[in-house]
């Protein structure tokens, strides 16, 4: 990506994150689906309160989109707590998250995204800040420092991020609470399509709420910027403040989302495995080079729900295609170059 395209992406980002935070649910019972961590995080969440502690360190881990601050928030929300949000890159000094702890008030949240992202360094402070609420600080310099401890208020952190596997162990077993976010179902996306057509004020047709929820790869965030997509052609075509089904089939397949719900990078994906690497085996740094895209957004992004709906698999040597993935692109099926005469 240019730097240009770069800073527009970002820019979008954070238009999305401006109308996100108004589709973003306040109270544990409007988050949508997500049912056993909820009714744990309930129960954790109540006892917590009736003995007055904070609530203990929670870690989230589940692909972008997903839910995770939106979760975040609500636990703050019900505990009755501030929220204080960083994000791991933004601290890459030790003091920097000294500087951060020391100002927590008691029972504050403090969620830290993209946590797997830490420096080392950065992760030892927080050890003892969660073991102890303590920290133990440098001041001064060479045969002039010392080391003081600071005591900390109560407080509880919660860290979310899309790659569990880049979390070191000591920072793990830290977490009392520790969940993973799972794709939602269709029934759920089609709830959560009717509330943002509620907050928007703007009516949809259930049938084409649900065939947004179908094409919106198990992922709330997707299912929220589509629906802005299609009420965008809908409003043009004088739609009368309703989303129909029609306009909506029509409008999916403007922006390129095919039936199974996948996008042009899916698609890109797919085909350079099928038709650069014969149908893999292949490493995901060759694919991502073919296509050039970053292995990372593959990997986080595109790839966890490719696997979940079977259109490719995960072997030792590198990752394959599957049959699902040929009739996706609806090219002919051909299993290895063995034949048999
Ligand atoms: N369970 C849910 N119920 C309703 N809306 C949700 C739910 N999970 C996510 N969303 C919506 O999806 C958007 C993205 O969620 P977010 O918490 O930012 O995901 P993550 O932090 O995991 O990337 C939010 O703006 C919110 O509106
Ligand atoms: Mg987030």
């Amino acid at each position: 990506m240019d730097e240009i395209t770069k800073r527009e992406a970002n820019n979008e980002d954070m238009l999305f994150e401006e109308s996100e935070a108004s589709l973003r649910p306040k109270r544990l019972c409007d988050y949508v689906g997500q049912t056993n961590l909820k009714e744990m995080l309930n129960v954790f969440i109540q006892t917590a309160k009736l003995r007055n502690e904070t609530l203990d360190h929670v870690l989230l881990y589940g692909p972008p989109g997903l839910g995770k601050t939106t979760l975040a928030n609500i636990i703050a929300n019900e505990m009755g707590a501030n929220f204080r949000q960083v994000s791991a890159p933004s601290i890459t000094r030790s003091g920097d998250l000294a500087s951060i702890l020391s100002s927590l008030e008691a029972g504050d949240v403090l969620f830290i995204d993209e946590i797997h992202r830490l420096p080392k360094v950065v992760e030892e402070v927080l050890y003892s800040a969660m073991e102890d609420y303590s920290i133990d600080i440098v001041v001064g310099k060479d045969t002039m420092a010392q080391t003081i401890k600071i005591d900390l208020p109560p407080f509880t952190l919660i860290g979310a991020t899309t790659r569990p596997g880049d979390i070191s162990s000591p920072l793990r077993d830290r977490f009392g609470i520790v969940n993973a976010l799972n794709y939602y179902s269709i029934e759920e996306l089609s709830q959560i399509i009717n509330r943002t057509s509620k907050v928007f004020d703007y009516k949809i047709e259930d049938k084409a709420a649900y065939e947004i929820a179908r094409r919106s790869r198990g992922t709330p965030r997707v299912a929220n910027r589509l629906f802005r997509r299609v009420r965008d052609f809908s409003q043009f075509m004088g739609d009368e403040g309703i989303i129909k089904y029609d306009i909506t089939k029509d409008s999916l397949s403007r922006l390129n989302i095919d039936d199974d719900g996948l996008n042009e990078t899916d698609h890109k994906f797919l085909r350079a495995i099928i038709e650069k690497f014969k149908g893999g085996p292949v490493g995901l740094s060759s694919v991502a080079a073919s296509i050039g895209e970053e292995v990372n957004t593959l990997e986080d992004v595109y790839e966890p729900y490719l696997l979940q709906e079977g259109f490719i698999i995960r072997t030792p040597r590198g990752r394959c295609v599957t049959e699902k993935a040929y009739r996706n692109l609806g090219i002919v099926y051909q299993t290895g170059f063995i034949k048999w005469t």
